[in-house]
Order: C-alpha cells, then structure tokens, then sequence
C-alpha cells in the first residue's frame, strides 16, 4: 500500500507512542521512513526507532522552533528530494492546562498548549509542502473536540483548533494536490496518556461504549488507517476526520449489543459512574450521556 512513499513521522517517543506502530505498520506497507525527536528525549526516540523492522534514522524537531523547521525540510530534501507524506503525533499542555484546572489556567500555558499541539501542524505542513511536488498527504492525530471531556481542558481546546486548522490545510493545500486529514483515535496508554488525570477511567469504561469494543494496549488499527490516508488510496479525501475509536463516537450510552441482556441494570451502572464513589464525575465518554 505504502511501496515507494517516502513519510515523516513525528511524535514516537517510546514503543508505546501511536507514532511508532504507524512508522512500523507503514515500513511492513512498503514505505521509507524518517523519525523525528528533539531535545533530551531524542535518545528515547533513538532506542524506539532501533525496534522498527528497518530502523529510521531520528532528525532532530522541536516543532515550535522556525530553525528546527527549516533544517528539517533541507534535510529531507537533501536525503530524498521530495516527501510523500508527514504524520502529525505531536501534542503538549503545561500541568496547569490539563487536569481539572480549567478555569485556573494562566493564558501562557493554554497558548503553549495551543501552539505545541494545534498551530504546530500548519508549521510542519507550510515547511513540508514545498517537498511534495507531486501531490501528498498530512495527516495529524486528534481526539474528539466535539464535546468537553473532564480533566482534558486546554488540550481539548488545543484539539478543537486542530480540527480546524485541519480544514484550513484542505483548503490551502488540496490544490497543490496535497490531502490533509485527521485521525480522532479512542484512548491509548501512550506516555502522552499517563499524564493525563483520569485516563484510566476513560480508557476503562470506553470498550463499554464502543460498539465494537475498544483495546487502549493496541494502536494497530488506529496506525493503519493512518497508513490509509497516506497512500493513494485515499486519493479524493481531504478535510476530514476519520474516528478510529471503536465506533464509539456514535453511540449514545452503552453499545447495544453489550446493553441488550442488561439494559435496567446498564442504565443505572452508567449514571452511577458519571460520579463515582467519589463523588467525582470519571473520565468516560458516558459521562456526558446522561440517560
Ligand atoms: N494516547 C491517546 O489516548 C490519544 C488519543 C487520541 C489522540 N492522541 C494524540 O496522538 C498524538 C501522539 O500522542 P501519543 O498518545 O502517542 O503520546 P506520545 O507521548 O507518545 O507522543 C506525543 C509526542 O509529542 C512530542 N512532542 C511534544 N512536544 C513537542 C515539540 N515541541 N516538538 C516536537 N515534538 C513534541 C513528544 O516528543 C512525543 O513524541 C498526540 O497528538 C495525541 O494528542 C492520543
């Protein structure tokens, strides 16, 4: 699917990061890769990358720095003389801007995570267009902005601009023949995840939600159909949001055929998990469904 497409991906910082099983389901697919890190992780990115089937070499990107940006694109243009296709796995918000602290989040840290995690993919896509003359795909990494989720705050606010940052590249982009769309991923026990506050609780109570259940341990099916949108044969597909999460983005309560034998019981389980023993609402998607 991927024979002869030269990708960029960003984002993988340990085995664990959904960047890494896109850069090894698209290497199985046939495509070169380069990674990026920055910093005083690259040396994980470099233990992660040596894992890979064909290991990557690790350029070096902090995607807030116009330098890195640019020594990343003569780099690129240097090894390949051109580009097929970029992922976007990069999100970051300071500890005040995530975790409950909404409405006592200083306006440096909400645009710090706005800028990490939302302007950054104009910036990689205005660097790299340039190198994909004959048409190509950039894709980034979302979760669900439609709603607010508790605990999420301004990487929810930050994911909300990158959906539309997303349609902005379709528009610019789509005719130099370059595609730009989003995966909006169920949760996965990334390093990204462990710091969120109550991922736990999202990520145990969502395989209740997805129709077809939901593994937080397996990124595989999430990197494959980001592998989909890199290729070709997504051709005429621009703009959009593509939700790798179980399908539980459409459902409302629990999934049918898990609710049908215990549907009274079910109903009362959700609404007593919106607030828990604790008193606390927890960090479901069924909290915002109130039956
Ligand atoms: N884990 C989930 O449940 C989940 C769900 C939906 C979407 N996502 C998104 O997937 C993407 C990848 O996250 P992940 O969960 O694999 O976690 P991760 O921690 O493995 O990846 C986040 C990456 O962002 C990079 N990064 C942070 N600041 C950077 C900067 N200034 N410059 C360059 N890189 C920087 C980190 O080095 C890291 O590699 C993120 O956009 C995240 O929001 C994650």
């Amino acid at each position: 699917m991927l024979a002869r497409k030269r990708l960029l991906i960003t984002g993988v910082l340990t085995r664990k990061s959904i960047a890494f099983a896109v850069a090894h389901e698209a290497q199985l697919a046939g495509a070169e890769v380069l990674l990026t890190g920055f910093g005083r992780t690259r040396r994980m990115t470099e233990r992660a990358a040596a894992r890979l089937p064909d290991p990557p070499d690790v350029l070096e990107l902090d995607v807030n720095a116009e330098d890195d940006l640019a020594a990343l694109a003569a780099e690129v243009e240097q090894r390949w003389g051109g580009l097929d296709g970029v992922l976007h796995a990069i999100a970051f918000a300071p500890a005040d801007a995530i975790g409950g602290k909404f409405l006592e989040t200083p306006p440096e840290s909400a645009m710090e995570a706005f800028r990490t995690s939302a302007y950054s993919y104009q910036a990689l896509a205005r660097h790299l267009a340039p190198l994909m003359d004959s048409g190509g795909s950039v894709v980034g990494l979302d979760f669900d902005a439609s709603v607010a989720w508790p605990s999420y705050d301004w990487m929810g606010v930050a994911k909300a601009a990158l959906e539309a940052v997303n349609r902005y590249l379709a528009r610019e982009l789509g005719p130099r023949g370059i595609r730009a769309n989003l995966v909006s991923a169920g949760p996965i026990a990334s390093p990204a995840a462990g710091g969120i506050p109550g991922f736990d609780g999202l990520s145990g109570s969502w395989p209740e939600v997805a129709p077809l259940g939901w593994d937080a341990d397996n990124p595989t099916p999430i990197a494959r159909a980001v592998c989909f949108l890199l290729s070709d044969w997504s051709e005429a597909i621009s703009g959009e949001l593509l939700h790798v999460d179980g399908g539980a983005h459409a459902i409302a309560g629990v999934a049918p055929s898990r609710a049908e034998s215990t549907a009274p019981f079910r109903v009362r389980l959700s609404a007593e998990r919106l607030v828990g023993a604790s008193g606390r609402a927890s960090w479901g998607r069924a909290s915002r469904r109130r039956p």
